[in-house]
């Protein structure tokens, strides 16, 4: 068969001619920020680096209380690359909570939710929370002391929740108590729940971008209405693509770069009947609610004050989600929206200096 034959086969079962067609057609808005519409792709980026290591990893990984801190001992020193493929699985799970991070801020500054929009904002939104659960689920893997102690302090947080907190962490720890059967149940949730809903709602995330094209702010809009001139544009293929491609590289790079001199530490092995050390603390990206708990007072006007930073952030949570269908398409609604997401940022950059400061140190490892 001649390589024409096998497209003509290939195409006429795979309509890849029409995908390759609607993409050649397909133009990105050229402005002042269109620099943020390259970190989307390179969330999708890390979120491919994590199910490639995640699948390396799997192949050496024992997910009991006896057995997890020594595969993961044996992944870094007896398995050749292992502790690379651990390394860059861990770091970019953090590089990738961080450009997640930026997309969705640049999403809400450039006011990209807005018609027809909004339901690739919740799925993002969705795909955010999925992506810090996958970060709590795996942080406890390793079986160390530190991820051991963080585990426990952060279901605890649950708890507080009345009427059915107690049942939410006995349903998280598989137990009253972290133990090897909270392990193995987050194991389960980080290697196949949440992948399985991770790919779902990615896949209508990028179903939807394709289907509604890129956004253009409403003061680029404004301004080329106000000046008669359309706003620019380059086309995905090949000049969009490329320049996604480069930031893929600078993504590729920057991982090699912090794993081969900054490979991720193992720690102490967790030791469940020992008391918690001094300097437990979470990830870096839940240090701000972390060190929010630590300045609310136990009680305020007699409620619990646990409780009430968990409400926040549940409520903090949900407003994400809905945010398009909450903050109506005008000048002033924009403007406050603006204002006050750049205070929650503040708050957040602020109080993870604070706990950063308070421990003395950097960002795990
Ligand atoms: C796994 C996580 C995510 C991946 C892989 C991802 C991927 C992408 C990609 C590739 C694009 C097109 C390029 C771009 O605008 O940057 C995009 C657009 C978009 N994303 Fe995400 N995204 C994720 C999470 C989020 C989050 C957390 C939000 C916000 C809640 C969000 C909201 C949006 C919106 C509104 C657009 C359209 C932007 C526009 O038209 O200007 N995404 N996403």
């Amino acid at each position: 068969m001649t390589s024409y034959q096998l497209r003509a086969w290939l195409g006429e079962r795979v309509p890849v001619a029409d995908i390759v067609e609607a993409l050649r057609r397909k133009r990105v808005p050229e402005h002042r920020y269109s620099i943020w519409y390259y970190f989307g792709g390179m969330t999708l980026f890390f979120f491919i680096v994590q199910v490639f290591t995640g699948g390396l990893l799997l192949l050496y990984y024992r997910p009991s209380a006896g057995e997890a801190y020594e595969s993961v001992q044996f992944i870094m020193t007896r398995v050749p690359f292992g502790w690379l493929i651990r390394s860059i699985h861990a770091w970019s799970a953090n590089v990738m909570v961080a450009t997640a991070l930026a997309h969705l801020f640049s999403a809400l500054f450039l006011h990209a939710y807005r018609r027809p929009r909004e339901i690739t904002w919740v799925s993002g939104a969705f795909l955010l929370l999925l992506i810090l659960a996958f970060g709590f689920t795996g942080y406890l893997l390793p079986w160390n002391e530190l991820s051991f102690f963080a585990t426990r302090v952060g279901t605890d947080m649950a708890g507080t929740v009345p009427g059915v907190g107690h049942f939410i962490v006995r349903f998280m720890r598989g137990g009253r108590d972290v133990t090897g059967a909270t392990l193995t149940r987050l194991f389960g949730v980080h290697v196949a729940i949440l992948p399985a809903i991770a790919t779902a709602l990615l896949g209508l995330h990028l179903f939807l971008v394709q289907r509604h094209g890129m956004s253009v702010p409403p003061s680029v809009w404004e301004e080329s209405r106000r000046t008669g001139r359309a706003t620019a544009s380059i086309p995905f293929l090949p000049d969009f693509a490329l320049r996604d491609l480069f930031a893929w590289t600078v993504g590729l790079a920057l991982l090699a770069g912090l794993a081969a001199f900054y490979p991720w530490e193992l720690g102490v092995k967790a030791d469940p009947f020992a008391s918690a050390p001094a300097g437990i603390r979470p990830e870096w990206y839940f240090l701000w609610a972390f060190q929010t708990l630590k300045y609310v007072p136990a009680s305020v006007f007699g409620v619990n004050g646990e409780l009430l930073v968990v409400a926040a952030l549940g409520i903090g949570a949900a407003l994400m989600v809905v945010l398009p269908f909450v903050v109506p398409d005008r000048p002033h609604a924009r403007r406050v929206l603006v204002w006050f997401a750049a205070a929650v940022l503040a708050y957040m950059a602020l109080l993870t200096f604070l706990a950063l400061r308070a421990q003395g140190g950097g960002p795990t490892p």
